[in-house]
Order: C-alpha cells, then sequence, then structure tokens
C-alpha cells in the first residue's frame, strides 16, 4: 500500500481499455462540438490520440454533426521536414481526422516559425478543449524536460529519447530521419487552455504516470508536472499503466 496521498487537483480516470478511454474523451469533446457554437481545440499528434480522432471520424459519420465552427491549433510541428511530408504533423491530422469530417482547413492551425501563435490562439478567444499525450520522459508538446513554466511557442530541442522514440514509432526505425527541431507551444500556452484532457496509454507511459500522480510541484525535468498549476485536468489511462488509483 502506498503511504503517499495526491494532493494535486489533477483528475485521473483508469479504463479497461485504451478504446474506452478514447470513447470517453471524445465524448466529452463531442458535447462541446454539438453545441454549434464557434470552438477552439487545442489537438495533440502521436499514437496516443488516434483512437479519440477515430471515435470523432465515427461520429461525423454517424451524425453529420457539422464541424464548421470548430478551429484547431495542433501542440507542435517539427521544423526541417518538407510542406506534404507524410510525417509532418499537417499531414498526420488530414490523415486521421481533418480528410474525415467537414472541418474548414482554413480553421486548423499549426505553429510557424516568426508568428505569434500564442497571440494568434490568444485574439481568437483561446483553446476551449486541450488534448494532450504524455512523452515516456514527461514531456508534454514537445516541452521536453528543462523547460520552463514560463515557456511559450517557441523552437525546441529534441531530447535523444524523444527521437529514438519517433524514430521506432513513424520513422521505420531510421534515427537519422527524425527532424532535431521542432516548434511547440510552450508549458504556459497549455496552461492557458480552460480544460485539458491528458491520454496515456500502455506499460511504456507507466513511469511518467507514476510520477504525474505523485507530483506535488512543479519540477522543471519533468515538464508534465506544470499541470498541477491548472484548475481542470482530467488524465485518462487505460490498464496498460499500473497505476492504480
Ligand atoms: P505517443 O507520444 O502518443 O506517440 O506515445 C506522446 C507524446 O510524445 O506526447
Amino acid at each position: 500500500m502506498s503511504l503517499f496521498k495526491k494532493k494535486s487537483k489533477i483528475k485521473f480516470k483508469k479504463f479497461e481499455s485504451s478504446i474506452e478511454a478514447s470513447e470517453y474523451v471524445a465524448i466529452e469533446v463531442l458535447n462541446e462540438v454539438k453545441k454549434g457554437k464557434k470552438i477552439n481545440l487545442g489537438l495533440a499528434t502521436g499514437s496516443t490520440p488516434i483512437l479519440l480522432y477515430n471515435a470523432l471520424v465515427s461520429d461525423y459519420e454517424e451524425t453529420r454533426t457539422p464541424w464548421k465552427n470548430v478551429s484547431t491549433y495542433n501542440l507542435d510541428e517539427y521544423l526541417n521536414l518538407p510542406e506534404g511530408h507524410p510525417q509532418t504533423y499537417k499531414e498526420f491530422m488530414k490523415k486521421h481526422l481533418f480528410s474525415h469530417i467537414d472541418i474548414n482547413l482554413d480553421n486548423t492551425h499549426f505553429p510557424k516559425v516568426n508568428e505569434n501563435y500564442d497571440s494568434l490562439i490568444q485574439l481568437n478567444g483561446g483553446i476551449d478543449i486541450q488534448i494532450l499525450g504524455i512523452g515516456t520522459n514527461g514531456h508534454i508538446g514537445f516541452n521536453e524536460p528543462g523547460s520552463l513554466l514560463k515557456s511559450i511557442t517557441r523552437v525546441v530541442d529534441l531530447t535523444q529519447e524523444t527521437i529514438d522514440v519517433n524514430a521506432k514509432q513513424f520513422f521505420a526505425g531510421n534515427k537519422d530521419l527524425v527532424p532535431k527541431q521542432a516548434i511547440s507551444m510552450g508549458l504556459e500556452s497549455i496552461l492557458n487552455a480552460k480544460k485539458i484532457y491528458l491520454l496515456a496509454f500502455g506499460y511504456s507511459k507507466n513511469e511518467a504516470m507514476e510520477k504525474l500522480y505523485h507530483a506535488e510541484k512543479f519540477d522543471v525535468n519533468f515538464p508534465a508536472s506544470a499541470l498541477l498549476q491548472h484548475n481542470d485536468v482530467t488524465v485518462v489511462f487505460d490498464n496498460g499503466t499500473e497505476l492504480d488509483i
């Protein structure tokens, strides 16, 4: 038995499977989309949110709920991949979500160098719901260990751990093909969202989840601990993770 009592306001929800967890978040997102009002979603890429995007696409196929009033702001984008490269996050989003729903592509945004992404987001009303994954090293977006709580959208160097994980998952194991830099929303940018869902699936996230569950204050070496500063964070995870709550 752990003697440690969780002190943070972060809500943790454990599901039988990653599909169930993703469907839970999909319903939360769709509840807002179906109101038909203007809404801004902050979106993540990687293997984790694919099931969530599948659930959103299934709903669109069944209900034809319009996405015309939805704007999206992705967390990050690789630098130095040519436009249209299949591993850019723009292409990822088209493949897994945007090409399957009636969203206006002009309303989908990705951070770019020499553009004030944070101001753009705030001028457009701020992010209503932010979706996050978590890296094995605790990164959120590409805010690697060492990222400051005050960080905003900026160019970042990827750690070797992140390059190795992404090479395996998305570049057929070839580390040389993974860009070494990206542009990422910062921790402060993420904390400006009104509501945050972090998804974590499988045993590879076990250690990061244990750390997040037991975190008491911001630790610059564990960027996800920034979420302790926010009032409305829900972490959904599956039983691939050993964490018992
Ligand atoms: P993953 O990445 O979903 O591919 O595990 C998550 C992340 O690095 O944020």
